[in-house]
């Protein structure tokens, strides 16, 4: 099972950026707490960040056929990029949003996702945990797809 883990706009600067809000981890250290999780549950995962919108995109465009699903934390782009729920649609992956701070609790227009109808599942304010939390809802979600796949092969 392969999983993409997208990081968006500001990500890299995790270390630099409100602890109160994100930790005090950086992007490698949190991605590296993301692979132990993911080594647990028996998922191979795959890391992108960018700050640019129309990488984000394109990266979207390419994983289909790479990859099993996709976590991810576009940060400020969660809360208006239509471009990036296009191309988020058009994988037909299944998808997790994260966000590592308590999005509900803060700005209201933080409050907002274009995206989160498009996600199994959106999670926020639990930190790095909330990346184990969603490659897990990932597995089991492909689990049971590809139980279903194969009862339908052996009927
Ligand atoms: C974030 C929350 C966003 O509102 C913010 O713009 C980010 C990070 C989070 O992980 O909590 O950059 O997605």
């Amino acid at each position: 099972m392969r999983i993409e883990i997208m990081h968006g706009v500001n990500l890299d600067q995790l270390g630099r950026r409100d602890p109160a809000h994100y930790g005090s981890l950086t992007l490698a250290e949190l991605e590296r707490s993301i692979a132990d999780a993911a080594a647990d549950l028996g998922v191979e995962p795959r890391f992108f960040q960018t700050n640019h919108e129309g990488e984000f995109v394109e990266h979207l465009h390419g994983l289909r056929g790479d990859v099993d699903g996709v976590v991810l934390n576009p940060g400020a782009w969660t809360h208006y990029s239509y471009a990036i729920r296009d191309a988020l649609e058009l994988t037909g992956l299944p998808a997790v949003e994260v966000h590592l701070s308590d999005v509900d609790a803060r700005e209201p227009f933080r409050r907002v996702s274009v995206i989160s109808d498009l996600c199994l599942a959106r999670i926020a304010g639990r930190g790095p945990l909330g990346y184990r939390d969603g490659l897990l809802a990932l597995a089991q979600r492909l689990e049971q797809g590809a139980e279903r796949t194969g009862e339908m092969a052996a009927r």
